[in-house]
Parts: C-alpha cells; structure tokens; sequence
C-alpha cells in the first residue's frame, strides 16, 4: 500500500468513524460514553472502537427469528447492553436469556437495565467460568476473538461447543479493516499471534458458518457469522 492510499484510507475512516460515533451519542449517550471509558482502561479486553451500532445489533438479534420457542439464549460479552436491548425486544415469555459480560461496571448497567426481567439471568465473569446445567439453543457472541491469542480462542471455542446443544446456532462478529492498522501498530510477537488467531477463526468459518452479513454502519464495518455448531 503507497503513503497516499494510506492517508487516503485514514481521512475515509476518521471520517466515517465522527460521523457513526456522533449517531451513536446522540441515539444513546449514557450507555455509550460508558462504553468508550471502558475501553480506554482496558482496550483489549473490551476488544472494541465503539459499542455496536443498531444496525449490528439488529443483524446479531435477527437469529432469533430461526429459533423453536421456548428457546434458551445465551449473549456472551454483552458489553452497556446495545445488542442485549435487541434480543429483549424478540424474546417471548417462555424463553430464558443468560447475559455473560466480563467487565464489573458493563455488569452494573446490564442489572440496571435488565436485572428486572424474570427470565434474565446475568453472570458477571469470564465465560469461561460460566457453566450451568443445561444447554442453549442459540449463543450471540460479541468476545473480541481477534485480539486474543490462539490457545485462549481454542479454549473458548470448546467451552461454547460445550454450552450449545446439538444442532445449536452461533452468530458471532468480527470486525473488518483492521488489518494495516494491526499491521503497523502491533509488535511482531503481536502480529504472529494475530495472524495464528486469524487464520484459526478463518478454518472455523469453513467448517462451521452456513451465512455472512457485512453490516457497514458500525465503526469499524463488521462481519456477522451465522454458524450452526455441530
Ligand atoms: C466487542 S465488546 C462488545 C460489547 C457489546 N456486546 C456491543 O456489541 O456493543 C466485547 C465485550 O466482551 C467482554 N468480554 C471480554 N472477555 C470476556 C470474557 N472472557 N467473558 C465474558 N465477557 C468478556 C468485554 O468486557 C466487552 O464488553
């Protein structure tokens, strides 16, 4: 790539990433400055520019409408909430939706906002340490795979298989054009391990996604996986 297509692809997404950010302010301003100082302490963690746009969300929540109801449904990272508020809208009664964030003040404001649900259930936690005694038909995931190392991913990808039943849906994202910025800001250690983690997540496509759905109003433009674990 020259210095000019750089520069060039820099303005475009400095642009495009003001423009989205003053939507997403104005549309939800507390939940989403929230989310950027998340970020701001912990960035790898969060794994994130911004918080999901509706569009995203829209397109995450859209795989409920394949399920049998009841359904159990599981959000894993479900950060201030953003596409959790999109699942509520569609599930029904008898459903039951189990919430797994992480970060200890993304888990005050899921409680506040959706605490008071009877079916809602929320883990403050990793992922990894959640582990009920059923199994779930769908799993909405928003864990920022392509920041963590391949082992962690390997591990991760086992204990959801392991949560989901048989035949169970996956939607996941993954952000897009991130890779010459990686490429440039990450140390070589880093980037290896990126790309370990990339070509990983690349194979688990293959064998595991039937759809995908680029949705572009999202900063950065994402990729949604519509996958069938089995
Ligand atoms: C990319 S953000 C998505 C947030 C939100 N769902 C959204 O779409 O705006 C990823 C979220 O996953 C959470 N997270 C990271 N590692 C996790 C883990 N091991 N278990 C549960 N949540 C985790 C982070 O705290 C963060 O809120």
């Amino acid at each position: 790539m020259t210095t000019t297509s750089f520069l060039v692809l820099v303005l475009f997404l400095s642009g495009a990433i003001f423009f989205i950010l003053v939507f997403l302010i104005c549309f939800d301003p507390k939940k989403t400055i929230l989310f950027m100082y998340g970020i701001l302490k912990n960035p790898r963690k969060v794994g994130a520019l911004a918080p999901s746009s509706p569009f995203l969300a829209r397109a995450m929540a859209e795989s409920i409408d394949a399920l049998q109801r009841p359904s159990t449904i599981l959000e894993i990272g479900a950060g201030t909430g953003h596409i959790t508020e999109r699942i509520m809208k569609k599930v029904q009664n008898d459903d039951c939706v189990d919430i797994i964030e992480l970060n200890p003040d993304y888990c005050t404001v899921l409680n506040k906002r959706f605490g008071h649900y009877d079916k809602v259930n929320l883990f403050c936690g990793s992922i990894l340490e959640w582990k009920p005694d059923y199994h779930y038909d769908l799993i909405i995931c928003t864990l920022p795979f392509n920041g963590f190392k391949v082992d962690l991913v390997d591990t991760m990808i086992a204990h959801i298989k392991h949560l989901a039943k048989p035949q169970s849906l996956f939607c996941y994202v993954a952000l897009c054009y991130l890779k010459p910025f990686k490429k440039l800001l990450l140390s070589r250690q880093d980037w290896h391990n990126n790309q370990l983690t990339t070509r990983y997540m690349q194979d688990f496509n293959k064998r595991y996604c039937y759809k995908t759905v680029k949705v572009f109003r999202n900063i950065p433009p994402a990729q949604v996986h519509y996958c069938t674990l089995s």
